[in-house]
């Protein structure tokens, strides 16, 4: 059983899009586990507008699979408001 990610579910979009960036992170960190050679290349990709956009690309595809987990946060579960 894995302690960093429990579950899908979250209580706001909010904290969705948190869980988004988390796994987009967590698989930078398993791809390259060095810390070393993280934070040597950070400073690259932070500078880059290029890479900051392919980081947000990931983010966002993490984000709708999350976002359709949790129902879209409405009751009816496809987004419209009842
Ligand atoms: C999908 C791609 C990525 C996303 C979404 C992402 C996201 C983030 C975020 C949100 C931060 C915190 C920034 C702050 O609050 O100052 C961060 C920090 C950092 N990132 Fe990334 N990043 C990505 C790719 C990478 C890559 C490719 C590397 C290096 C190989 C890297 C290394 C680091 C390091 C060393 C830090 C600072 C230390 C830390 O907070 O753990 N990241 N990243």
């Amino acid at each position: 059983m894995t302690t960093w990610f429990p579950t899908l579910i979250t209580p706001t979009p909010e904290e969705g899009f948190d869980l988004a960036i988390k796994l987009a992170r967590m698989a930078v960190k398993k791809t390259q586990p060095d810390e070393t050679v993280r934070d040597i290349l950070r400073p690259q990709y932070a500078s880059d507008a290029t890479e900051l956009i392919a980081a947000s690309h990931v983010v966002a595809v993490h984000f709708a699979t999350i976002a359709a987990a949790n129902g879209y946060w409405t009751a009816n579960g496809d987004g419209r408001p009842r």
